[in-house]
């Protein structure tokens, strides 16, 4: 039997999603209560996904054109929720799902965060876990009182820091602190529970934290480094690494430089599962799959402007300002926001126009391309796996809708399970626990 592999679901965002697509109900009047999403949390769950991971930024773009025209008229990352409110929901909608919010260290103060994240997972009894990000776009800095982000690099300094503290928070508690003996009067031994008093360079905190402890210790800390500095952050601290890098050449490289990192930095590199974005086409024969691809590319077709000003706000570059059928080799591009993925584009791009190089990024926007019936998908996937070594798979859709969920958990995973390529039922009440189990 071959080594199952785990699966997330990358959800892009609260909120809104994929409004104007087919199959995606009224979703413009229905959004603001997420039945679709604990919907998809309860599929998900019947699928025995490992988690959903919950992606977030929290400003409106404004980077094309130097309008938030674009972004507003059809509904790009806005309206967006905090995704706090989201994973609450969902976690209270399912009982064996990781559930992954995405909160960002510049915009949450680390006693904010762990406490907020030590609760989550007490409420989910143990299922929470936190995707870190530094944060991309300058815009979003000054929602919270700064000109800019700092420098790519320095967010990662800052974010060791950062670390510290809430690490120290979540351990302020020791295990058996709380005693609950009514016999004896005592709830908490208070020689459990002890301050932090951290103080670095650019955090500081005292504690302990008044929430209590995590059930799980610490959450499951997710996390996508795609540089140099960040592969070194994401192979010290976290528990699953998730990576839009292409071709399995490329993922093995990516998957082996982490756990290589993570070796170095003395951690057991099996503890660190890697899962590579995917986002699988299906269809009940070759070709109908292969028409749905189609028609994926001929609605990107019409919406490339809508396609750059979305890629243009996680890289704060303003692609209005360029004519569509510029060479992009012509083109000075550089960003302090998504490095990997500028450099992604540029690769895809080679000597293509803006225009065309946006519909090839977009076109095979995930690790590899899978379009097919679930069941040749399932065994691109095995072979995929056997290439790259592991971990698993982070599945996105760009058309997120009852329909498209159902395609992934009922007809894609029972054919992954058919082949033993993922579990058929959770190992262990806690995430992490599930996340370590092969
Ligand atoms: C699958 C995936 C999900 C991500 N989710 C978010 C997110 O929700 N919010 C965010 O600000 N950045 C997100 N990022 C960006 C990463 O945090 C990171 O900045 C990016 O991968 C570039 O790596 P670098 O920071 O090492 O340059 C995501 C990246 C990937 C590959």
């Amino acid at each position: 039997m071959p080594t199952p592999f785990h699966l997330g679901w990358f959800l892009q965002g609260s909120s809104v999603q994929a409004w104007g697509e087919p199959w995606t109900g009224d979703i413009g009047r229905d959004w603001r209560v997420p039945d679709l999403f604990c919907d998809m949390a309860r599929s998900l769950e019947r699928a025995r996904f490992d988690y959903i991971l919950i992606e977030d930024s929290s400003y409106v773009g404004e980077s094309y054109g130097g309008s938030r025209e674009i972004y507003l008229k059809h509904g790009l990352s806005v309206p967006r929720q905090d995704p706090s409110v989201m994973a609450t929901l969902m976690a209270a909608a399912t009982s064996r799902i990781g559930i992954v919010p995405t909160l960002s260290t510049f915009a949450y103060p680390p006693y904010l965060l762990a406490r907020l994240i030590a609760s989550l997972d007490q409420v989910s009894q143990g299922r929470i876990g936190w995707n870190m990000v530094t944060g991309s776009s300058d815009v979003a800095a000054r929602n919270y009182g700064m000109d800019g982000l700092p420098e790519h690099d320095l967010r990662y300094d800052m974010a060791e820091d950062y670390m510290a503290a809430v690490n120290g928070l979540w351990d302020s508690w020791e295990p058996g602190a709380i005693v609950n003996d009514r016999a004896g009067g005592m709830l908490i031994d208070h020689t459990k529970v002890h301050a932090v008093d951290h103080v670095g360079p650019w955090y500081s905190t005292h504690g302990p934290l008044n929430s209590g402890p995590c059930p799980q210790g610490r959450p499951v800390i997710a996390q996508a480094g795609g540089s140099a500095r960040g592969k070194q952050f994401a192979s010290l601290h976290a528990d699953t690494i998730v990576a839009g890098v292409k071709g399995t050449p490329g993922m093995r490289a990516y998957r082996e430089d982490v756990r290589a990192r993570a070796v170095a930095q003395g951690r057991d590199p099996d503890k660190v599962k890697v899962l590579f974005l995917v986002s699988p086409v299906l269809g009940d024969s070759a070709e109908e799959a292969a028409l749905r691809q189609r028609q994926r590319m001929a609605r990107a077709e019409a919406q490339v402007p809508q396609l750059l000003a979305f890629f243009g706000k996680i890289t704060n570059i303003d692609f209005a300002t360029y004519d569509l059928d510029t060479p992009v080799s012509s083109l000075e591009l550089h960003t302090n926001g998504h490095q990997q993925s500028l450099d992604d584009f540029k690769r895809v791009a080679g000597k293509k126009s803006l225009r065309e190089a946006m519909l090839s990024y977009r076109g095979n926007s995930g690790s590899v391309e899978l379009v097919g019936t679930p069941d040749t998908v399932a065994g691109r996937m095995e072979e995929v796996m056997q290439e790259v070594g592991g971990d698993g798979f982070l599945i996105s859709v760009n058309d997120v809708s009852r329909r498209s969920i159902a395609e992934v958990a009922d007809g894609l995973v029972p054919a992954l399970q058919a082949r033993g390529l993922v579990r058929r039922e959770y190992e262990h009440a806690q995430f992490r626990d599930n996340l370590l189990a092969f």
